[in-house]
């Protein structure tokens, strides 16, 4: 039996600002955000939205009554928690109105908890292949404004259906896993914004993919050729880039530019949203599912997850047939349609997040056009609306 993924989807805010603009208004050549970080756009996400509410707008527009009815693990993999206690998932169970029998956790280890949480929903269906799974990668990315990682922020949701006889990527049950206490980027319970060592982070990447992928190429007998595409984690599309550049030694000439062909498809989509932590190694998969001509049935991928502090991992899946009717096909239009915002109006949405203090809080919402939203906290707690109920 195969398990994987069945359905992916992706929400991030309907805001963006464009990267030339913010290169201007930096003091910086244009280029150096365009080509040398990779990013062409980087999406705004307004006080009216936080990882809860992008993690359940990123749900619901895929899931079907019957799928409603079979999921019995719901994972948020996050790094933008909002309670050191209770799991975001339960609030994003909650708005999307799953069964109260139901496991609901958040996961945590920088932007690998994603690849967790497909990890542990895998081995679950594989027990229960009955039962469905609904893993979603949900973040905000913040370094700050006026800093080196500035350009390298973002934010959105992935949500992955994951069952038996999956239409999109059945995933293999070998892969490698490097875990090491690393201190390349981390965030203290007091910060709202990362803390990183930015070229010591790139470094780390790289070596971890290094380590990952030749371990896995070892470890399970296979030749780098026998891969189609690989997709990274993207943090910003240019570290993707030097990872792949890293691998082409490894393959023959016709090889390495068909991986440079995929890559460029898979990094489509993210040089428009930017980083998404926990997500963007999906938000990737899905760019080359949707933007990649050249794919087939059975391809085989290689997917690389990678999380500061830091943990790696590298898999294997396999294309499947029905792939075009379980992925997010609106969502270059959707993403065409976003509002352009200015410089000011981004550093406005970056700097009226829900304060963390006790006081009760309003939020401007009437702009945000998404069916579930931060209305602000009330008696310390956050308010969510759904505006269909
Ligand atoms: N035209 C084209 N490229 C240009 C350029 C121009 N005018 N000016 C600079 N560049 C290139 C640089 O050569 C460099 O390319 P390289 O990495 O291939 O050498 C790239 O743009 C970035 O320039 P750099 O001076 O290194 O940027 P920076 O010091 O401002 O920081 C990061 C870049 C990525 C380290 C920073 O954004 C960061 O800390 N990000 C967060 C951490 C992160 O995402 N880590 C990844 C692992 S999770």
């Amino acid at each position: 039996m195969q398990v994987g993924i069945d359905k992916i989807h992706f929400a991030t805010s309907h805001l963006y600002v464009d990267m030339t603009e913010l290169a201007r208004q930096r003091g910086q050549a244009p280029d150096k955000f365009l080509i040398g970080i990779g990013q062409s756009q980087m999406a705004v996400i307004p006080p009216s939205q936080d990882l809860v509410t992008l993690a359940a707008n990123a749900a619901y527009p895929m899931l079907t009554a019957e799928d409603a009815a079979a999921i019995d693990l719901v994972v948020v993999g996050t790094e933008s928690g909002i309670d050191h206690s209770k799991a975001s998932a339960i609030y994003v169970a909650r708005l999307l109105g799953l069964n109260r029998r139901c496991r609901t956790i958040e996961m945590k280890e920088a932007c690998y908890a994603g690849t967790a949480g497909v990890q542990l929903a895998s081995d679950h269906v594989r027990v229960h292949p009955d039962k469905k799974a609904l893993v979603i990668g949900a973040d905000v990315a913040r370094y700050g404004l006026n800093t080196p990682g500035e350009p390298t922020q973002g934010g959105g949701a992935v949500a992955m259906l994951i069952s038996a006889n999956p239409r999109v990527l059945a995933i293999d049950t070998e892969s490698t896993v490097l875990s090491q206490d690393v201190m390349d980027f981390w965030r203290p319970p007091y910060r709202t914004e990362a803390l990183v060592d930015g070229k010591y982070s790139s470094n780390i990447y790289i070596d971890y993919f290094q380590d990952v992928f030749k371990g896995y190429l070892e470890q399970t007998g296979t030749s780098a050729n026998a891969f189609d595409a690989l997709i990274f984690h993207l943090p910003y599309t240019k570290m993707g880039l030097k990872a792949l550049r890293s691998a082409l030694p490894m393959v023959s000439e016709t090889q390495q530019q068909r991986w440079i062909a995929h890559f460029e498809a898979s990094r489509k989509l993210n040089r428009l949203v930017g980083n998404l932590y926990t997500g963007s190694l999906y938000l990737s998969l899905l760019s080359l599912l949707i933007a990649d001509p050249n794919l087939k049935a059975g391809d085989r991928l290689g997917l690389f997850s990678y999380g500061s502090g830091a943990e790696g991992e590298f898999y294997g899946a396999t294309l499947q047939a029905d792939y075009q009717q379980g992925i997010d096909l609106g969502l270059p239009q959707r993403l065409a349609r976003r509002q352009r915002v200015d410089v000011s109006a981004y550093e406005d949405c970056f700097n009226g997040q829900l304060a963390w203090q006790p006081a009760n809080q309003t939020l401007p919402t009437h702009n945000d056009p998404h069916r579930f939203i931060l209305t602000g906290q009330k008696d310390q707690q956050r308010q969510y609306l759904d505006r269909c109920n």
